[in-house]
């Protein structure tokens, strides 16, 4: 079974509360998104690799410092996962970016890939998949699986908001992938929504697709 962190921190909450307010507006509600998507990548990379390096302070010269050493590519899944990425750049100093498109069937809620441009060797890679919503799993299960066979050494899943029988899917088929959110919501509605949710996050962010 997948493991999965709740990052469980009030200004994490306090934004999920603004997030999932229906009366928040598209400028603010992207803001959100960044702020915790940034906050999330913080948590799940603690072990980010890191070299020695000696710095010159102004009070001492070869003080002993440690710098990030490691790239990590991040996958936002289109479109929703777009809005994750600068925050998450802001503070994670080394990364590449791979776009994934993914547009759910609204009556089938299945997913089907229209953009892909991770690279086709993805060895001794970690990769952090970025995007808003867990519903059912199928999008970000996709997107995993892609990765997976392309030889990542680690994948991570980043996601604002899951819900509970879309993480049991998601962990029966990807037990290897470790998940971060800010919560975990109860059920999906008869069209797919995490309820209570927030919504459709693609669309709050960017406005209807074409
Ligand atoms: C939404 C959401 C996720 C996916 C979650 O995207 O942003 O990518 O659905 O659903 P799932 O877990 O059931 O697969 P959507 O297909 O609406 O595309 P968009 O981000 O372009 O709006």
């Amino acid at each position: 079974m997948t493991a999965v962190t709740v990052v469980d921190h009030p200004v994490l909450a306090h934004r999920l509360a603004q997030l999932r307010d229906r009366q928040t507006g598209s400028d603010t509600f992207r803001q959100l998104i960044s702020e915790v998507s940034g906050l999330l990548a913080y948590e799940a990379l603690r072990d980010l690799g890191t070299a020695m390096v000696t710095v010159d302070t102004p009070v001492a010269d070869a003080a002993q410092a440690r710098r990030v050493a490691e790239v990590v590519l991040l996958v936002p899944i289109l479109r929703a996962g777009l809005g994750m990425i600068e925050a998450i750049q802001a503070i994670v100093p080394l990364t590449e970016v791979a776009h994934v498109g993914l547009r759910r069937d609204e009556a089938t809620l299945r997913s089907e890939v229209y953009l892909n441009r991770l690279p086709q060797d993805l060895s001794d890679r970690r990769v952090i998949v970025c995007d808003p919503m867990l519903a059912t799993g199928g999008s970000l299960g996709q997107v995993c699986e892609l990765v997976r066979v392309r030889g990542a050494a680690e994948i991570i899943a980043l996601c604002v908001l899951a819900s509970e029988p879309g993480l049991a899917a998601f962990g029966g088929a990807h037990p290897a992938v470790r998940v971060f959110c800010a919560a975990v919501d109860p059920e999906l509605n008869d069209a797919g929504f995490i309820v209570p949710g927030l919504g459709d996050a693609g669309d709050r962010l960017f406005g209807p697709p074409s």
